[in-house]
């Protein structure tokens, strides 16, 4: 934080690139193309879990004083992968659709910061190019099964080849939600062929074709989209995956604290409380008020991950407060990377972080294990 103040005042070095995320928001608006914004916007139905997600207002920071925080660790440990700092970039699909530099600039946004990354299954790149961009910052792969065994199969081998650290399965989006954005223009980036490039270039999935991608587009569209997703799937599926990697294996997508029970029981090393970012279910619980009861059930059993709302550190630390053990950023990586590039999600993530560890010691936190329960009071408590 000193060094992001002093080269303002001593340097007098001023950033274009906007500081709050509502300006950062309202740049990457201007930018994109309507189908981008329509694309990243877009909650399910009438955005009202989309826009509950990002009320962490009724947890209030109870700071504390002079307890020395001078030298401060935000590192933290999932799975067994080692993160600098509690906090991670959640998977986005189709990246192509916000910047030309798509997953690749992404990557290289998140390595300069050595922010660990999950990648989405319908990254525009192939997951090992992005792999190799992010060199040695932690990587996760997020698995969406395909309906074709063997090629999730290649997916699995493929993302363990690649040096991905663990493997991230999304258990909320076995059918896409209710977007009205996209269903008024008709639009879905797939029909376009974008956001298919790591089907594109699976080995699997090309053997599949009679024509290459390459030669006929449409009909390898038009293959992936008959492979997508699977509405049969079940807890006792996840068999599948432990038993075709050796890598760690997270949930992503728990709201009640049951699910939480049954990630843990079919072998999960991670849980996620996640809404998908208000796009799946409308109405939904979001993501922070489900948090403290699935916190409660896992108890420290696994670590949990949390995503959905988060915009600024204070939401990140609340999150860590009520028991997530790592945070992970969407939409406001998505403008940054709208915005200005691998260069913007660099700007972004050095903000976020410069915030975090400046909301962290001005609370009297000296590391992440500090930032508790008794940091916080819920609104319901202070009367
Ligand atoms: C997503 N999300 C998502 N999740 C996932 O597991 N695989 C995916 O491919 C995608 N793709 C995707 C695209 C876009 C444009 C958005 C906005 C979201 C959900 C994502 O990982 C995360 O759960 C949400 O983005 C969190 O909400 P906020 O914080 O971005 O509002």
């Amino acid at each position: 934080v000193n060094d992001i103040y002093r080269r303002g005042m001593l340097d007098n070095e001023t950033t274009d690139f906007p500081v709050s995320y509502e300006d950062l928001r309202n740049a990457a608006h201007a930018a994109m193309s309507d189908e981008g914004r329509a694309y990243v916007h877009g909650g399910a139905g009438s955005d009202e879990t989309f826009e509950r997600n990002q009320d962490f207002s009724p947890w209030r920071i109870v700071p504390r004083m002079l307890r020395g925080v001078e030298s401060r660790d935000l590192s933290t440990e999932i799975a067994g992968v080692d993160f600098d700092v509690p906090i991670a970039l959640t998977p986005l699909g189709v990246q192509s659709l916000l910047h030309e530099a798509a997953e690749i600039g992404t990557a290289k946004g998140a390595a300069e910061m050595d922010v660990p990354l999950v990648l989405s299954s319908l990254s525009t790149e192939p997951m090992e190019d992005v792999a190799e961009a992010l060199g040695d910052t932690p990587k996760m792969f997020q698995f969406y099964w395909s309906s074709d065994d063997a090629i999730a199969k290649s997916f699995l081998d493929r993302a363990e080849a690649a040096g991905y650290d663990a493997i991230v399965v999304t258990v909320d989006a076995p059918i896409l939600g209710w977007r009205e954005r996209l269903i008024e223009r008709g639009y879905y980036p797939f029909l376009e062929g974008e956001g298919v490039g790591n089907y594109f270039s699976d080995p699997e999935f090309r053997a599949q074709l009679e024509q290459p991608p390459e030669e006929d587009p449409s009909a390898a569209v038009e293959h992936f989209l008959d492979i997508f997703g699977d509405s049969s799937l079940t807890w006792e599926d996840l068999q599948f995956v432990h038993d075709n990697t050796d890598l760690p294996v997270l949930i992503k997508g728990v709201l009640d604290p049951r699910d939480a029970r049954k990630a843990i029981q079919h072998g999960a090393d991670g849980v996620g409380v996640s809404t998908h970012g208000g796009r799946q279910v409308d109405g939904s619980i979001s993501a922070i008020e489900a948090l403290p009861a699935v916190a409660e059930e896992v108890d420290g059993e696994v670590p949990i991950t949390f995503d959905s709302g988060v915009r600024r550190a204070s939401d990140a630390f609340k999150a860590i407060g009520l028991g997530a053990d790592a945070v992970l950023l969407g939409r406001p990586y998505a403008y940054s990377l709208a915005v200005d590039g691998a260069d913007g999600v660099e700007t972004y993530l050095r903000n976020f972080v410069a915030e975090f560890d400046l909301t962290m010691g001005l609370s009297g936190c000296r590391n992440v294990d500090e930032i508790t329960g008794d940091t916080l009071r819920h609104e319901s408590e202070l009367h």
